[in-house]
């Protein structure tokens, strides 16, 4: 047999991938544990009537995470105040070197934060960098933002706000015969506008513009499988099966029946990168692009600049687009490998900064996504809201 057929076993052999599936994988199949996903039932009834910081942090904890790493650190010391830093135990070195995403990240937060203050007739005036911004290679323990809330009632509520409990990152086959209607586009476009990042898109037609979205992604995509240290990346922060993801409420579930079996067979070994040919790495490749052949639009968005109040800027805008794509049924993907700064990715790097135009030094493409309709998926983990209070 081909060894592409094996699966790499923890003691060094290999298991037949045909075996695997051949098993009865009755007792295996898992659910997402409820705990992990209680924080999308929204702020706990007590906390509607106690300090609105807590009931305003609790959709902000919501907000999408790059690997889903939650890096967000609140000290609530000075009444009316938030003071965010970023969590510097939760980055990812590997696949985001100068921090990039992790800065989108605190700006997706602070989006929610101020979609979930609007709501209760706040206004959240958000000081970025209060003590100075961070450089352009490494985060320290200044704080992201200070925010103080006000109650003001000039604040208008804004309708992304009811897109927020139900906002999920879908990385299923999308339906490759509904297109994104040009009224979704633009009011995708529309949405993203506050925070000045330039929103593109591509749809069924031109076919030959999606087909090199598709191809670059693809690209980019084995690139990182097949880079020892970036996989390992995604590793750590893999939780395989219920009780793992219940543990840590954070990173990448997976609940797949045949992984968490193998998995408890201790067959799954996730101390050492699969070798490009190995079946858990050509599986995924042929998975995504399947993925990517199911998408009838891409969007992207780009900053004139790549300094870290742009980075958060973008991040909130993307919290927005993302909001607005749920608001009209559609579900979205980021696409972030093509996007990443470190040098194996050097080529669709440059594919995907041509593609979108983005070619004049400080042009940056901070988001890039498949978008489509498809079924809906479970919400993510997240951990409870006293984990991200300090003080
Ligand atoms: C800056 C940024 C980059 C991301 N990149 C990817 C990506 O490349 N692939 C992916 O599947 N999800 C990506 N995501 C989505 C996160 O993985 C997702 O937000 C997280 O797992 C939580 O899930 P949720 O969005 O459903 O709450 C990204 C999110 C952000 C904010």
């Amino acid at each position: 047999m081909h060894r592409r057929n094996f699966i790499r076993l923890s003691g060094g052999g290999v298991i037949a991938a045909a075996t695997v599936s051949a098993v009865t994988l009755t007792g295996c199949a898992q659910n997402m544990p409820m705990e992990a996903i209680e924080a999308w039932r929204g702020p706990a009834p007590e906390l509607a009537t106690s300090d609105v910081r807590r009931w305003v942090l609790s959709y902000a904890i919501l907000a999408p995470h790059s690997h889903n790493l939650q890096s967000w650190v609140v000290d609530l010391s000075t009444a009316n105040e938030i003071v965010l830093r970023c969590d510097l135990k939760r980055l990812l070195p590997q696949t985001d070197p100068l921090s990039r995403q992790i800065m989108m990240s605190q700006g997706t937060f602070l989006e929610l934060l101020d979609l979930a203050a609007k709501e209760r007739g706040l206004r959240a005036d958000i000081q970025l960098f209060p003590e100075g911004e961070f450089g352009a290679q490494r985060l320290d323990t200044r704080p992201v933002a200070r925010i103080r809330l006000t109650p003001d009632p000039a604040v208008q509520k804004d309708p992304l706000f009811a897109q927020v409990l139900l906002r999920r990152t879908n990385r299923s086959p999308y339906d490759p015969g509904r297109a994104v209607p040009a009224a979704a586009w633009q009011a995708m476009a529309q949405a993203a506008k506050p925070h000045a990042a330039r929103f593109g898109h591509t749809g069924a037609e031109p076919a030959a513009s999606i087909a090199v979205h598709r191809k670059i992604a693809a690209e980019a995509w084995r690139i990182e499988l097949t880079t020892p240290r970036t996989i390992m990346e995604s590793f750590d922060v893999l939780r395989v099966g219920a009780s793992e993801i219940a543990q840590h409420r954070d990173g990448l579930s997976l609940l797949d029946a045949k992984v968490v079996w193998l998995d408890r067979l201790g067959l799954f070994d996730r101390r050492k990168a699969p070798a490009p040919d190995d079946f858990a790495t050509t599986s995924q490749i042929k998975a995504f692009g399947q993925n990517l052949d199911s998408t009838p639009g891409f969007l992207w968005m780009v900053t004139e600049r790549n300094d870290r109040v742009t980075q958060i800027n973008a991040g909130r805008a993307y919290a927005r687009v993302q909001l607005s794509a749920t608001a009209q049924g559609l579900v979205m993907q980021p696409l972030s490998q093509a996007l990443q700064e470190y040098p194996e990715q050097r080529k669709p790097y440059a594919d995907i900064h041509a593609l979108a135009g983005a070619t004049q030094p400080g042009q940056t493409v901070q988001m890039w996504a498949r978008v489509g309709y498809a079924p809906a998926v479970s919400p993510s983990p997240r951990r409870r809201l006293a984990d991200f209070i300090r003080v």
